[in-house]
């Protein structure tokens, strides 16, 4: 006889392969349908679905919802990728509360500030043009494998101090720790070997805090070495582990808000031609990108006590699934939420969330869009789309593109 955990395990699977199939491609109906008539839907297993915008925003400001509790996937029998994954995942700061939290957080909050991001800004350029140059003689390209992938990792990997010839395997990393992120995925490919990357992410940013140590310069991890003297770090693993949630954090989110903005232009054509006439639109355009889209779509809490939230009662440890996502697409705070405007001002969409955990690398990622959009935009301007039905990954927290054709 199966066990209960297996059972579970297995329906969980096969909802997770519903939903990778039928809803991948546009879950939006799927979120006004739960946000009109089941806004805080209670699940049999402890987990709430929150699906409007007001109720998202408290679950995230309130800091007695904690940081998602990574036992209750005890429920799921992980394979041994995925333990290895949620074994890294225990010492991220985003699954971290205070006080370890908070000092985790004022080390990463110095290093992703605008003043040092600024300075990024050369580095970053040349990043986008190298990639561009590579297809340039080509006329057409993979939006998503020949710029959106590499270009965030290879900018993260500078970021930490890596040399170039490093920046290979930092992307075949992300290919491969990028998987077990999300539990649609996860569950479509169990047998997943993530262990050996993890091993050899530790081990590379073990060695690199080695040399920093001795040889201190200006990158994430002489940051991070410093902080280790300080007591701000208190372990190598919180040292390694940090360093590699940031790839993990950096990495995906800044692909899909680059490959999901720019189906959002062609799909609105004269966004696209508005973009192109006025330039600074870019900043409003690229958070109308994020709400529109959101690249990350759901994050968790966990009940610390018993809280009160739209007249219910979520029991202390339970879970609550703050869809970002249909948040961003709810008409009681947004009007018009299911159109592109890319001059959309008071735009307060919850695609960074909010409150303790809210995004620490907003800044970053908003130069490295900003750069990416423009450099395209002005250095193609004939370029078209040359697939009108991309597909989208599978998957349910971070939605993306499999790949984007275009011509130029
Ligand atoms: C468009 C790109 C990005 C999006 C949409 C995004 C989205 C998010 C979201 C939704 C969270 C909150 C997760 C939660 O509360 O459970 C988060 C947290 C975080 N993000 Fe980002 N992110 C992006 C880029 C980046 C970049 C470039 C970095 C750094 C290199 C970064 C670093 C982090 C970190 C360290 C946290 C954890 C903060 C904490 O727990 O206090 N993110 N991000």
């Amino acid at each position: 006889m199966p066990s209960s955990s297996t059972t579970f395990a297995r329906v969980s699977r096969v909802a997770s392969r519903m939903y990778g199939r039928l809803f991948s491609a546009n879950p939006y109906p799927l979120y006004k349908f739960l946000r009109t008539r089941y806004p805080l839907l209670r699940t049999p297993i402890g987990f709430w679905i929150s699906t409007r915008y007001d109720n998202c925003l408290e679950v995230l400001r309130d800091k007695r919802f904690l940081a998602f509790d990574l036992n209750a996937l005890d429920a799921f029998p992980p394979d041994d990728g995925l333990k290895s994954m949620r074994e890294a995942l225990q010492h991220a700061i985003v699954f971290r509360n205070p006080p370890d939290h908070t000092r985790l957080r004022r080390l990463m909050t110095t290093f992703f500030s605008p003043a040092v991001v600024n300075g990024l800004e050369p580095r970053i350029q040349h990043i986008v043009d190298y990639l561009l140059d590579a297809v340039e003689a080509r006329g057409s390209m993979d939006l998503i494998k020949d710029v959106a992938f590499p270009f965030p990792i290879d900018v993260l990997a500078e970021v930490m101090g890596a040399d170039d010839a490093d920046k290979p395997m930092f992307r075949d990393w992300m290919r491969t720790l990028g998987v077990p992120l999300d539990p649609v995925i996860s569950a479509n490919d169990p047998g997943v070997e993530v262990r050996q990357a993890i091993a050899d992410v530790q081990r590379y940013f073990s060695d690199l805090a080695a040399d920093r140590r001795k040889h201190p310069r200006e990158d994430l991890i002489s940051i991070m070495v410093a902080a280790e003297g300080r007591g701000d770090l208190q372990t190598e693993e919180e040292l390694v582990f940090s360093a590699m949630f940031t790839l993990l954090a950096g990495h995906e989110t800044t692909m899909n808000m680059i490959g999901n903005g720019m189906l959002a232009l062609f799909r609105n054509p004269d966004a696209l031609a508005r973009l192109r006439s006025d330039p600074s639109l870019i900043e409003s355009a690229l958070d109308e990108f994020l709400r529109f889209d959101s690249p990350v779509q759901v994050t968790f809490r966990t009940a610390s006590e018993d809280i009160e939230l739209s007249g219910r009662t979520i029991p202390r440890g339970d879970h609550v699934v703050v869809f970002l996502g249909a948040a961003n697409r709810d008409p009681l705070r947004f009007a018009d939420p299911d159109q592109l405007d890319i001059a959309r001002t008071e735009n307060h969409h919850l695609s960074f969330a909010a409150g303790p955990h809210r995004c620490i690398g907003e800044v970053l990622a908003k130069v490295e869009g900003r750069i990416a959009f423009e450099t395209i935009l002005r250095r193609m301007p004939k370029l078209a789309l040359a697939d009108p039905n991309p597909k989208w990954r599978p998957a349910m927290s971070l939605r993306g593109l499999q790949s984007l054709p275009l011509t130029f």
